[in-house]
């Protein structure tokens, strides 16, 4: 069976084909330019771009891959969460094509997608497994248990991992989206000069919290002349804060958990410094470690192809609704349904 999944819940239009032996393709096209514009996403120019780009994208995915609407059991779009409108375009998209194709629809939960995202991957864990959840919009501790059964064991307070990342990119002028960019420069950064809080570390639990961080990198920024090299090192000092409260919160939850398999998901998991923390992390504590590939760790439809994959195998189907939910706590999702 083939699932063709739709992601548009932010600023990235996605499809994707899931087929039983894997991935057939996916095509991705970011707006980030557009939004770098207004120094972050516009959520109504996000629900027009994804108009014009999906037809195009899906058009080249199929021709592509050889594939066919003949060829397609089942489409998946992501219904939430997200913004409204950008999910709105992309949940009526596939709704249509799959009522137009005489085909099953499954509404997919973004953070289902980014959870299952390693089983894209050669060697995919078992379940259950412990996953550390970093992206623009969440960081989150989940026990995922099975398909749709998760168990939030730590969430952020305030901003995402993502988020603060983007912020402190933003402080030091190196504009949107400014993960990846602030990434690259604490390549440069000397570890040591500044050293950041590590929020909620000193107490007991996994909650999260990193809006302070972010105003410590604030202070430090303006006390400073401005050199590129004290900018380098306010990046290396708030990435290693980050990585730091993210490795003892993962470690604390390993342990209570008692989980013997970590799995990091999200835009942030792409963090090369973070990925080599958590192996470290992993290997003393003789655990197994996966990770998706930097590209289906930010947001893609492979993702969304593969979670709606699995439950259209288990005979899910969401009716003729127009599936798009702003806010959707992941723990509400449930198994697969099969067709009202
Ligand atoms: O999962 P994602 O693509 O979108 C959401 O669902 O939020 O995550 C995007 C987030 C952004 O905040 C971006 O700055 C961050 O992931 N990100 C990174 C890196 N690559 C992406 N943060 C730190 N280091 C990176 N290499
Ligand atoms: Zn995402």
């Amino acid at each position: 069976m083939i699932a063709l999944g739709i992601e548009t819940s932010c600023d990235e239009t996605g499809v994707a084909l899931y087929c039983d032996s894997g991935l057939l393709g996916h095509r991705l096209y970011s707006q980030a330019d557009m939004h770098a514009l207004y120094g972050g996403v516009v959520p109504e120019l996000a629900s027009r771009d994804h108009v014009r780009r999906l037809l195009p994208l899906l058009r080249e995915l199929l021709a592509s891959s050889g594939i066919g609407p003949g060829d397609i059991g089942g489409v998946a779009y992501t219904a939430g969460p997200g913004l409204l409108g950008a999910l709105l375009v992309g949940a009526a998209f596939g709704r249509s094509l799959a009522w137009a194709w005489g085909l099953p629809a499954v509404a997919v939960h973004h953070l289902e997608g980014h959870l299952l995202a390693p089983m894209l991957e050669p060697d995919p864990p078992a379940y259950p497994f412990l996953a550390l959840l970093v992206s623009g919009g969440h960081t989150m501790l989940v026990e995922v248990l099975a398909l749709g059964r998760y168990r939030v064991l730590g969430d952020t307070l305030d901003d995402a991992a993502g988020e603060a990342f983007d912020k402190t990119a933003k402080l030091l002028g190196l504009g949107y989206p400014g993960g990846p960019a602030l990434a690259r420069l604490a390549e440069q950064g000397q570890s040591g000069r500044f050293r950041f809080p590590r929020p909620m570390t000193d107490r007991p639990g996994l909650e999260l919290s990193f809006s302070g961080l972010k105003t410590a990198a604030l202070q430090t920024w303006k006390s400073l002349p401005g050199s590129a090299q004290d900018r380098a090192d306010v990046a290396r000092a708030f990435e290693e804060a980050v990585v730091d409260t993210l490795s003892v919160k993962c470690s604390r939850a390993l342990a209570l958990s008692g989980l013997q398999r970590l799995v990091v998901a999200g835009g942030v998991g792409a963090n090369l410094r973070l990925r080599q923390r958590l192996v470290a992390l992993a290997a003393e504590a003789g655990i197994a470690v996966h990770y998706p590939r930097p590209e289906l760790c930010t947001d893609n439809a492979a993702m969304i192809a593969y979670a709606g994959w699995c439950r259209l195998r288990a005979g899910a189907a969401d009716g003729l609704a127009i599936i798009a939910r702003a806010r959707w706590p992941l723990e509400a999702i449930g198994g697969p349904q099969p067709a009202p």
